[in-house]
């Protein structure tokens, strides 16, 4: 696939260029080259870490010579060090910095495909004993939650704490004031408003947090009640729909912080300041924050531009409540749903007094997920270095 045939030295040995037969071609630079030797005095061999510095890399380094060899390997030797290394002509192709992205603001990797209400036709789920069983199944799963921010665990046991067990096929919880996990149930006087029988606009958990729960785990273990199911709305969708449709109020609710704050128990007072829409610095849209319940009072835009802020903000939430957005379904007990806190908002229906509803929910890590699906994908560094 690379069919790299050519190498040359170009801009005095600044960089190369490796090009292919049809003229297309990358460049790399010398310094980015030398800094990512594999050799085992740059990296460890045991553990593949970086063992020197940038300052240890000479900073007039150069390329003294480049050649292609029958196996696939760019050998380099930099100059002035005179030090020589072999680079996988695959594992350079699969880094390629050369390119001229044309990316817009709030532009998605092609990993992330976005949904709208259409997607609970199509709700990505998997039995726990098969997760459990199959590894190429659970790399499916969890190659769905990357791609769409949700899939559905079932066929878990109706115990407390099963949660865990789910969390356990592919990461690590995230414990908080409210525990390793937490419930929710029907309470009177309750101390969070999720524990009443109201319904709930769709929400991104905690964003009073810095950093944010990454995972929500949504665990049920009880749900007799008329009503209550459960709904789920993409937040990259609807931050795309509202560039679309308002491009001037996504600018703003991506360029000015919000406040969120909680402070509803004795012992707690949790503060963050971040945007609802969090771009980075490329304009990769990076995560969605989203919750009527806990944003506090927004301090940090210019008064010029506050009337025009809450407006974008009244555009996200109109589109948030857009049924047309929400995928929504009913929970059955032993089965629980995974959303990407940092992107796709959960809420549910209403309930009547009749009947139970019990569910526990937890923050798994979504470093954790990503790490246990790339090895499953076989791109852990055994398979890299190959
Ligand atoms: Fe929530």
């Amino acid at each position: 696939m690379n069919e790299f045939n050519r190498v040359e030295v170009i801009e005095d040995g600044a960089a190369l260029r490796l090009s292919r037969e049809d003229g297309s071609g990358l460049r790399f630079h010398a310094i980015w080259l030398r800094d990512n030797a594999s050799d085992p005095a740059t990296r460890s061999p045991g553990n593949g870490q970086r063992l020197i510095t940038i300052g240890d890399i000479p900073a007039v380094t150069r390329i003294e010579s480049a050649v292609l060899d029958a196996a696939e390997r760019l050998t380099v030797t930099f100059a002035p060090e005179n030090k020589t290394v072999a680079f996988p002509l695959a594992w350079l192709a699969t880094r390629a910095y050369d390119r001229t992205p044309a990316m817009e603001a709030g532009w998605l990797p092609a990993t992330c495909e976005t949904w709208d209400g259409s997607f609970a036709a199509r709700l990505p789920r998997l039995d726990l004993a098969h997760a459990k069983r199959d590894p190429q199944a659970l790399e499916g799963w969890l190659a769905d939650v990357r791609r769409f921010g949700f899939a559905i665990m079932s066929g878990g046991p109706v115990e407390s704490g099963a949660l865990l067990e789910v969390a356990a096929l592919f990461g690590f919880v995230r414990e908080t004031n409210y525990g390793r996990w937490f419930e929710v149930k029907s309470e009177i006087s309750p101390s969070n408003l999720a524990y009443t029988s109201l319904g709930l606009q769709a929400h991104t958990d905690n964003p009073y947090r810095d950093p944010v729960p990454t995972m929500q785990l949504l665990y049920c273990l009880e749900n007799s009640a008329e009503g209550g199911e459960s709904l789920v709305v993409d937040g990259f969708r609807a931050a795309q729909r509202l560039r679309q449709e308002n491009p001037d109020g996504f600018a703003l609710l991506a360029r000015h912080c919000a406040r969120f704050e909680y402070a509803g128990a004795a012992d707690t007072c949790l503060r963050s300041k971040k945007p609802m829409i969090e771009l980075g610095p490329d304009g990769e849209l990076l995560g969605v924050r989203f919750n009527n319940r806990s944003l506090a009072a927004v301090t940090d835009v210019p008064y010029e531009e506050m009337p025009a802020y809450y407006a974008a903000y009244r555009h996200l939430a109109a589109i948030v409540d857009d049924p047309g957005m929400a995928a929504s379904f009913k929970l059955e007990p032993g089965e629980g749903f995974l959303v990407d806190n940092t992107r796709v908002l959960h809420g549910r229906k209403g309930f009547s007094g009749s009947g139970s509803r019990w569910l526990q929910g937890c923050y798994p890590d979504k470093d954790g997920l990503l790490s246990t699906l790339a090895v499953l994908e076989g791109q852990g560094r055994r398979a890299a270095a190959e």
